[in-house]
């Protein structure tokens, strides 16, 4: 059976916003070259628009987490699925996230890569749930768009692995 989609974020104002955003990190990063470490499998939509419109030097590597828990709650235990190809060393490293929500993810997540001696690490993502924050020291660079407490979907976020390619942010209707 189709679940209802309600739109929260339009495809035209994402990527507006994405623009911006890219305007803003390309100013940041002036006179060096970004490593993109892109979160699968949500970050993938995310990263590739971001990508393309940033105008300093890219590289892109993939990781891949799990973390323990239901389809809708993560529960902080943190498992890496497949790790980067490439070093960090000396790299400023620009982690791209599709949401942070507890932020349990991204917590142990970058306590994993600072060990790896990055030149530096931040963090870009495309949607926030500040309510929901659990993990408060995660420090988030780079937010396209903070929302309210709802689950949603589209533009790589999943719900039960479905609607990651909807070109815009919904909302399910349960
Ligand atoms: P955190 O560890 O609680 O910050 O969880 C982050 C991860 O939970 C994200 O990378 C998503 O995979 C998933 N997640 C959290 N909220 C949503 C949502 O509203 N829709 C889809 N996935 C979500
Ligand atoms: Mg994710």
């Amino acid at each position: 059976m189709a679940d209802k989609i309600r739109v929260l974020l339009s495809e035209e104002e994402v990527n507006h916003r994405i623009g911006e955003i890219a305007a803003q990190i390309s100013r940041d990063y002036e006179g060096k070259a970004i490593h993109m470490i892109c979160i699968l499998k949500g970050g993938v939509f995310f990263t590739c628009e971001l990508a393309k419109r940033l105008t300093v030097p890219v590289s892109l590597d993939f990781m891949s987490v799990s973390s323990y828990g239901d389809d809708t709650k993560s529960s902080g235990v943190v498992r890496i699925v497949k790790d980067l190809d490439e070093s960090l060393k000396n790299k400023d490293v620009l982690i791209v996230e599709d949401i942070i929500d507890s932020g349990r993810t991204l917590s142990y997540l970058i306590e994993v890569l600072r060990q790896r001696e990055p030149a530096s690490i931040r963090l870009c993502t495309l949607l926030d749930k500040p309510e929901r924050r659990v993990k408060k020291q995660v420090k988030v660079d780079y937010t396209c768009f903070s929302i309210p407490d709802e689950f949603v979907v589209g533009y790589g976020l999943d719900y039960a692995q479905k609607y990651r390619n909807l070109p815009y942010i919904g909302v399910v209707e349960l």
